[in-house]
């Protein structure tokens, strides 16, 4: 039976909430308007618009998906992150809203027309890098990832974006293989999630996302422990860095950056007024 735009909508709905999907009223809207290759404002100002066979089977599918907890950036393959439009597979993070704290925070620090070099460690799908550079033209970057299936999704996604020739992708153990390379400003949503806690997250993220991404350590702190000192070795004196971390991870981290010799360590919060990024810089 052919259905409506609105029908497809409500339908798929419902199907969500039933499944126990949180957010069921936008990912509904998502799943339709990519299945029926419409608009946002097609299913507001046309939504009696018959979906073809093809177009209803395809929506079907993305809902199956859906209620087996498929995350619907997996679905879709992209996902919106600060002002650009990123490839996302399983073998990434998903792009979070909350790592925008990040983003901001270091892009008010960074004059428009001023060269620098960046360092993105553990670059994922690239969101980090890449929104930075998308910003400031006169910025090249260097992403390090320990997952050659992330790296294969970064490139693809400094490729969409034109920023290329500005981003070089590198295998590698954080800055193990960096040589005595240094930059101007360093950054990076590490993995830090507590092992333990793995296996309470949502299934979208429990299921769907690599381990690699996650996984902290049994407190969720390992990485920043590696990261702490070899951050300020890799920064050019006077230099900033600013790290991602767990919403009750500050003073630990904190003091991490602190005992490795950072400066003007401090911690700033998301939009949600939790503790996301610490931040500091090296001294001159
Ligand atoms: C939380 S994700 C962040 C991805 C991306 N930067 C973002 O913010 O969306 C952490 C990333 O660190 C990478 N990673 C984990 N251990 C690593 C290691 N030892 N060296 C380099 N990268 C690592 C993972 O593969 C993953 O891509």
């Amino acid at each position: 039976m052919s259905q409506t735009l609105v029908q497809a909508w409500n339908a798929a709905k419902a199907r969500l909430q039933a499944a126990g999907v949180d957010g069921p009223v936008i990912d509904a809207r998502l799943l339709v308007e990519a299945a029926a290759g419409a608009s946002r404002t097609d299913i507001i100002a046309d939504p009696r618009r018959v979906l073809t066979e093809e177009q209803a089977a395809t929506l079907e599918s993305f809902i199956a998906r859906r209620e087996r907890r498929e995350p619907v950036s997996h679905i879709l393959g992209r996902k919106g992150f600060w002002k650009i439009m990123l490839q996302v597979t399983a073998d990434v993070l998903t792009p979070r809203p909350d790592t925008e704290t990040l983003v901001e925070l270091v892009l008010r620090e960074l004059p428009e027309a001023k060269p620098f070099s960046v360092l993105d460690l553990g670059v994922g799908s690239g969101a980090i890098l890449l929104a930075i550079l998308a910003e400031r033209p006169a910025g090249k970057g260097l992403g390090v990832d320990v997952s050659d299936e992330a790296l294969a999704v970064a490139r693809e996604n400094a490729a969409n974006l034109g920023l290329a020739g500005r981003v070089a992708l590198l295998r590698g153990d954080w800055t193990r293989g960096l040589g005595d390379a240094s930059f101007d400003l360093v950054v990076a949503n590490p993995p830090y999630v507590r092992s333990a806690e793995i296996a309470g997250l949502a299934p979208e993220v429990r299921d769907h996302e690599p381990r690699l991404a996650l996984d902290g350590g049994p407190d969720g702190l390992d990485a920043y422990r590696e990261l702490a000192p070899e951050i300020l070795r890799v920064l050019k004196p006077g230099c900033p860095f600013a790290v991602e971390i767990g919403f009750d991870q500050s003073t630990e981290v904190e003091a991490l950056f602190k005992a490795a010799g950072a400066e003007a360590v401090a911690t700033h919060k998301d939009l949600a007024n939790r503790d996301r990024v610490v931040a500091g810089a090296k001294s001159f």
